[in-house]
């Protein structure tokens, strides 16, 4: 899409911006966030951080707040929806979407190409080979460059029209160079997809909020289309694949472009117009037997990939030769789908154990029937908590749909209840402790019932079990077994002791040779130096997270710096709300952590962060805007100052700011900001007598 000279000087530009705020020009500007977005989301290789990129987006925000009129359809700002509460209208497509015909074996294949090039009188036929993208499918128009609507399939006739939860799609672009290909109005249709990672991202956040997981990257992708709040679609980080083009009309007197005569040159002319095509994805394969050999090395690969595809599709590359197959009433006939293995199973629910965590939080385990999905065999799924039993109706002795998506974690799709027999049982939590038997509690706002009795052996092996885990303070060679063991015998009873272990006894245990023994002591002697987000999340905090460690961390000096800090304080941090920092709040004002935390720096493990930006932190856990022209300071300089103090700068004003730094001709943020009683508004002169 950007020629080297063309990335060259967008790169220039880009740099001269960040630097020199004051040279900022609209039209360039727009240019280089366009281009910014189109490295990040279709290329996937970005050449700014995503800091230096809210900069200049915020910089495109004030400017467009200065001048109205000046904003344009396909600004990176006309992204952000906020038209709440959307009603979604019914439009026909300008080409009915119809759907493929499925194909799951040699035969099938051999069959389509049999009949293809009965219809087609010809000996041979290429082929276009290109994964079949496991989403939501959507129909997109383009009119004189610009972005005009955006459906979802509907009944295959007519969708619902959702453009503004599309916009959200940063992978889409708003506006795109139709006119110099001399091509007036263009459909096309691709799949909304959400990656595996973006997946795991929303799952993990919503089981953090209590919130029952979303069962597969299909249904987080279809359940967004059609959200009443685009910021909603927004977070869920969406991603497409445009595939497909099937109408345009031409400028008077313009000629098709020549990449408009096969399939593959179509998936190149759209991805040279900006779009994430399966340009580098496709295969161009000369005959059907190598098409099989392609689909069935490629199921194979299918785990590798970063998004779920659920098959191939296999293409006649010619668009004459597509033309003259045409299409059935449901199908073409120029185009098969190849469907991979079923990733789902049913199976039978046999029995529920309920697992008390390091939290006390007790976690209903299903045990399945074993059963083989994917390569692998499943026997046991989580089913979270109580709500998500009662909300899928889940029975002892159902069968359910299970589902195993690469390396997602296996879910329960759904129970048949049609299939029941009437012996199934209604499960029932248990009221008590399953482990020491005392009264389970839930507190009003959450989901979870939970064991609070501190003694309960359970709870003190999993914190432990958590401790040295991979993304807590790392001890390889410490896995669980070992733990319960250690715990069992007696020779471990809380976290102080990993470090006080006596390997005399151990190496005399059974299965502990010399070298064994040694391993252990090397690896828990070298987590002593950990960097200090890893032991602020191994102390199992509740809602602390790895990333809210990790910020927690960056912001302080030595972890006992959070005795000291309040609620408000620890809210300014970025992704830290209300429930979390009175969780951090309740843990560092209990004696007993205190005391745990003293015990471990006495036993030699680091405390300290060692990332030299926050050590010299007057500012440490402040956060800082600038708004309007600073007369003394260049504001690139001033918000250096800032961070070089531990300081944190937001990108718009929120009630996590602290200080707003009005320079001249301050706009909207100023005005906002007055309305936020916390925010304290500050001059140019007073931040310097500040940071002094
Ligand atoms: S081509 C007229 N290509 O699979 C041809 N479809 O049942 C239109 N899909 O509704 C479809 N990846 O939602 C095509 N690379 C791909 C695809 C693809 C996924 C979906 C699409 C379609 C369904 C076919």
């Amino acid at each position: 899409m950007y020629n080297k000279e063309q990335i060259q000087e967008l790169q220039a530009v880009t740099q001269d911006f960040l630097k020199n705020p004051h040279h900022i020009e609209l039209t360039a500007l727009k240019q280089v966030l366009q281009f910014h977005e189109y490295q990040y989301y279709v290329v996937a290789n970005p050449f700014i951080s995503d800091f230096e990129y809210d900069r200049l987006f915020q910089q495109l925000l004030q400017i467009e707040a200065a001048h109205p009129d000046l904003i344009s359809a396909d600004s990176p700002s006309q992204r952000v929806g906020n038209s709440l509460n959307q009603q979604f209208e019914t439009l026909p497509h300008l080409v009915p979407m119809l759907s493929l015909e499925n194909s799951y074996d040699a035969d099938d294949l051999n069959d389509f190409d049999r009949k293809a090039k009965e219809g087609a009188q010809l000996d041979n036929i290429n082929y276009c080979v290109e994964p079949k993208f496991d989403g939501a499918s959507i129909s997109l128009v383009y009119e004189n460059d610009m972005l005009v609507r955006a459906c979802t399939r509907g009944d295959g006739v007519a969708g619902e029209e959702i453009t503004q939860n599309i916009k959200q799609i940063r992978s889409i672009p708003l506006s795109i160079p139709l006119s110099s290909y001399g091509i007036l109005q263009m459909e096309i249709r691709g799949e909304v997809i959400m990656s595996k990672k973006s997946f795991d991202d929303f799952n993990q956040k919503l089981i953090a909020k209590q919130l029952p997981p979303l069962a597969n990257p299909r249904n987080a992708a279809a359940g967004s289309l059609r959200m009443k709040d685009p910021k909603e679609v927004a977070d869920r980080n969406l991603d497409a694949f445009i595939y497909h083009i099937s109408f345009y009309t031409l400028q008077a007197g313009a000629k098709t472009p020549d990449l408009l005569k096969t399939h593959s040159g179509s998936l190149e002319l759209l991805w040279n117009m900006g779009f994430r095509s399966p340009q580098k994805e496709k295969k161009l394969i000369s005959n059907i037997e190598g098409v099989i050999q392609f689909c069935k090395d490629f199921e194979l690969e299918r785990d590798h990939l970063p998004y779920e595809i659920d098959g191939l599709v296999i293409k006649i590359n010619d668009f004459a030769l597509q033309e003259k197959l045409g299409m059935t009433s449901h199908h073409p006939r120029w185009a098969i789908a190849y469907k991979f293995k079923a990733r789902q199973a049913t199976t039978i629910l046999e029995n529920v154990e309920f697992q008390v965590g390091r939290t006390g939080a007790v976690t209903p385990v299903a045990k399945l029937q074993p059963v083989a999905i994917g390569g692998v065999t499943v026997s046991s799924i989580s089913m979270h908590n109580e709500e998500y039993i009662k909300e899928k109706d889940l029975r002892l002795g159902d069968t359910v749909i299970i589902e195993r998506a690469g390396d997602v974690i296996p879910q329960i799709v759904q129970s048949i209840p049609s299939v029941r027999k009437g012996t199934e049982k209604i499960i029932e939590f248990p009221s008590t402790c399953p482990v020491c038997d005392y009264i389970l509690e839930k507190e009003e706002t959450e989901a979870v019932w939970r064991c609070n009795n501190p003694a309960c052996s359970a709870q003190i092996v999993e914190r432990m079990i958590h401790f040295v885990s991979k993304d807590a303070m790392d001890i390889k060679s410490f896995g669980d077994a070992n733990i319960r063991k250690f715990y069992e015998l007696g020779l471990l009873k809380n976290i102080p002791q990993i470090y006080q272990l006596d390997f005399t006894q151990i190496g005399q245990l059974e299965g502990f040779g010399k070298k064994s023994v040694d391993n252990l002591m090397a690896a828990i002697e070298a987590s002593k130096q950990q960097p200090l987000y890893r032991l602020i999340y191994a102390l199992g905090i509740r809602y602390v997270g790895e990333t809210t460690a990790k910020t927690i961390a960056s912001q302080i000096h030595h972890i006992l710096d959070l005795v000291a800090l309040t609620e408000e304080q620890l809210q300014s941090f970025e992704d830290v709300g209300v429930k979390v920092a009175k969780s951090i709040r309740q843990y560092f004002s209990e004696e007993k952590n205190i005391t745990l935390i003293k015990a471990l720096e006495n036993l030699g493990l680091n405390m300290i962060q060692t990332n030299a930006t926050a050590i010299d932190g007057n500012l440490a856990g402040l956060n800082f805007l600038f708004t309007g022209t600073l007369t003394q300071l260049k504001r690139a300089e001033a918000e250096a100052m800032v961070e070089a103090r531990g300081g944190h700068i937001l990108s718009g004003v929120s009630s996590k700011l602290n200080y707003l730094v009005v320079g001249e001709d301050a706009g909207s943020k100023l005005e906002k900001a007055k309305k936020i009683a916390s925010i304290k508004i500050i001059s140019e002169a007073d931040f310097i007598e500040l940071v002094k």
